[in-house]
């Protein structure tokens, strides 16, 4: 990545009264109901000038949350040290108006250590994103996905003392299921420390967590980040008249490629999409407005390629209310998929 000058910056004034702040369950941490996440976008495939609008754009808009993990790429590493200049350049005097978090769990090096939940991955993992990240701390330390083969005592106690050591403020799990959510949460409470937040999987598109999840973390006081609320685009404008070349589709197609965008999903999106015009609002918008209907959701994690999406995305805010009928026509919109 090749660096560019440093472009003087200075935050707007007025970032916080765009944004609203949700209660982190039941923490004492709020979050912005749109979170930037640096999963795509943020490699060695975007520019860094891109990269810096974006980052800045969100926070002028009253995003305070910005999500990363140890293996964000390509290459794996790349997201978090590119952040690292980021925060060196931008970021290092906003500090404490920022909450960051990045998470281990996802093969990130050889061999036997660098990979799923066992306390020797979990404490290299923090130490160097936190290196890369030029930071004395995260905000957050997730594990990124459940590990059967680790007794659930030794990653939460891995997670417990990164906590305790200051590495990381708060804990957090992604990906688990009802059950291991349950149980880990346990394990966390009887060694006297709160599971701040659970980041699953949450879109129109992917609405499992509707089937327990929800319920275990809304008992037990954890907050929910909703990652990928727009489906990693198919819940937006983007596809609606073809594939274009910059799209995640063309340009980086790990997660979602161009025979995704098929005529079934089209037929969905230019229903939804018929619903949100209505509204005043884009497909995008409509997509997050619905993520952050039920109050239990803290926050919807977006990712973006471009500034405009972002400040597009944040417009969800001045029409927050789904009425019975939407919610209704959405749900058969859905149920025909
Ligand atoms: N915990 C986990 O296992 C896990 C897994 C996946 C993601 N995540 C987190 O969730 C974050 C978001 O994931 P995601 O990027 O897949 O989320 P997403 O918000 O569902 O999709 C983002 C993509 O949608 C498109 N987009 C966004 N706003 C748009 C707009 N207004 N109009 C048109 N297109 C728009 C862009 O695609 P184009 O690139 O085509 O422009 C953008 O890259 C990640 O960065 C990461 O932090 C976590």
């Amino acid at each position: 990545m090749s660096y560019q000058q440093y472009q003087p910056y200075t935050p707007v004034d007025d970032r916080y009264n765009k944004m609203t702040y949700r209660r982190c369950g039941r923490s004492g941490l709020k979050l912005p109901v749109i979170s930037l996440g640096l999963w795509h976008n943020f490699g060695d495939i975007t520019t860094f000038g891109v990269q810096q609008k974006i980052l800045r754009t969100a926070f002028d808009s009253g995003i305070t949350h910005f999500d990363l993990a140890n293996n964000y790429g390509p290459p794996y590493g790349e997201a978090e040290r590119n952040f690292g200049e980021h925060m060196k350049r931008d970021w290092h005097t906003y500090r404490d108006e920022l909450v960051i978090s990045t998470k281990a769990g996802f093969g990130m090096w050889k061999g036997p250590y660098g990979d799923n939940g066992s306390r020797k991955y979990l404490i290299a993992s923090i130490d160097q994103s936190l290196k890369r990240m030029n930071l004395e701390y995260v905000d957050i330390f997730y594990h990124h996905r459940p590990d059967n083969g680790t007794p659930i005592e030794e990653t939460m106690g891995a997670l417990y003392d990164i906590v305790k050591s200051g590495k990381a403020l708060y804990a957090g799990i992604s990906n688990y299921n009802p059950d291991q959510t349950r149980r880990a949460i346990l394990y966390m409470k009887d060694m006297g420390m709160h599971m701040l937040i659970h980041q699953p999987n949450y879109n129109m598109f992917n609405r499992s967590i509707e089937h327990g999840l929800i319920d275990v973390v809304r008992e037990e006081g954890v907050g929910i980040m909703a990652f990928a609320p727009l489906a990693g685009g198919r819940l937006t404008g983007r596809y609606l008249n073809g594939i274009p070349e910059d799209s995640r589709a063309i340009h980086d197609p790990r997660f979602l490629c161009a025979s995704d965008i098929n005529e079934e999903l089209l037929k969905t999106i230019r229903a939804l999409n018929a619903v949100a015009e209505r509204r005043g609002q884009t497909l995008a918008q409509l997509a997050l407005v619905w993520t952050l209907r039920n109050p239990v959701v803290t926050s919807a994690l977006i990712g973006a390629s471009k500034p405009e999406q972002v400040a597009e995305n944040v417009k969800a805010l001045d029409n927050m209310n789904l009425s019975e009928e939407e919610l209704n026509e959405i749900d058969a919109i859905l149920a025909n998929r």
